[in-house]
């Protein structure tokens, strides 16, 4: 199992932001659009509303902003720009371009990264890459508009999906940083369970991804901890993907970390795929929710099926990080 190799230039996270559209469709609306009813997605989702409209470039760059802007950095600071996204807005170029332009980066390699719904943590720990290979800065932005491949008139797959944008810069320290350890993982034999074809929507077997995604994000995170040397105990914070309460409920139970240490924004955002762990971090620090040296658990799973959790300990200041690494504890 890979783990974070003792002496590799670590980051830290020094800036976040968060974009949503303005339209909101609710459990009730959808009530008028397919067979369901508002107690029925609370009930079995925790879903209570979604947003919907705008495009992955427009939320990206306005999410993206933010993240620059809490981090005090310029256009020229940024040396490339990760967009996890499996909605991009066209086929070529990649939507990340746009998103380079429209936030000024001058100097900057810029791509769009698929991995569905964990997108975000694989652009996470693939960002860490970067910067131990030599990179000041990378901004890491998950977007999704799956209002685009959704069909709203379908009750299997219309009641979970949303809109939304993520972002975070993450920047060069000299000392180890805050990932401890991470986990990428990939089941190709189970992506019947969860697709689109091009120009497509969304077709979903609902009770099997379900079943997978217990295991594999409860394997993933296993994997993650291990990789980082510390316990399920030690976490203060886990991030996980937002798709159902009764997915995040069943595999936090098998990793024996209360409910209650998850950040969960879905009653209000729905499953937003690549968006929703940073959607779901940025409020939980919005709120003080971590301090410094805690541990977050980040842990996602999506289309392909495909996994990812990194292990990150909090310290939103790269001064703090010297040459003995605030990670060799
Ligand atoms: O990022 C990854 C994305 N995808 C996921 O994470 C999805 C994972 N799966 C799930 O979240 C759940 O399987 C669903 C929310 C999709 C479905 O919940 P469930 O508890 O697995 O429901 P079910 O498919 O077992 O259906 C239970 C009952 C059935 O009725 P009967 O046969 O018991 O009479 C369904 O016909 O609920 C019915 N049903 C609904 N009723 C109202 C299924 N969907 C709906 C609905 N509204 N939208």
């Amino acid at each position: 199992m890979p783990s974070t190799p003792p002496g590799a230039r670590g980051a830290v996270i020094t800036g976040w932001g968060v974009a949503l559209p303005d339209k909101i469709l609710t459990n009730v609306d959808l009530e008028s659009m397919m067979d369901t009813d508002d107690e029925w997605i609370r009930d079995r989702t925790g879903i209570v509303q979604r947003h919907v409209g705008g495009t992955t470039a427009g939320l990206s760059t306005e999410a993206g902003r933010a993240a620059l802007d809490m981090a005090g950095v310029g256009p020229d600071d940024i040396d490339a720009l990760i967009l996890a996204t499996t909605t991009p807005d066209r086929a070529v170029p990649a939507s990340a371009s746009t998103v380079q332009d429209q936030l000024g980066l001058t100097s900057c390699g810029a791509f769009d990264l698929n991995a569905a719904c964990s997108g975000w943590v694989y652009a996470l720990v693939n960002a860490h890459g970067l910067i131990a290979m030599g990179a000041r800065r990378v901004l890491v932005i998950g977007t999704d508009t799956l209002d685009r491949i959704t069909d709203y008139h379908d009750r299997n797959t219309g009641i979970l999906f949303g809109n939304g944008s993520g972002a975070a810069v993450l920047e060069a320290v000299d000392g180890g940083g805050q990932l401890l350890g991470w986990d990428l993982d990939s089941l190709g034999e189970a992506e019947s369970a969860l697709y689109a074809e091009i120009g497509g929507v969304l077709q979903m077997e609902g009770r099997e991804v379900f079943r997978r995604a217990v295991r594999l994000m409860a394997d993933s995170a296993t994997n993650a901890l291990t990789s980082a040397g510390v316990s399920a105990d030690d976490i203060t914070l886990v991030v996980p993907h937002q798709a159902n309460i009764r997915i995040i409920s069943a595999s936090l139970d098998r990793l024996g970390i209360p409910l209650e240490r998850a950040s969960i924004v879905l009653d209000r955002t729905g499953n937003t795929s690549s968006a929703s762990v940073p959607l779901a971090l940025a409020e939980a620090l919005d709120e003080g929710r971590v301090s410094d040296g805690d541990l977050i658990l980040f842990v996602g799973f999506g289309a392909g099926m495909s996994a990812a959790s990194a292990v990150v300990r909090w310290s939103p200041n790269a001064a703090e990080f010297t040459d003995d690494g605030a990670n060799d504890e």
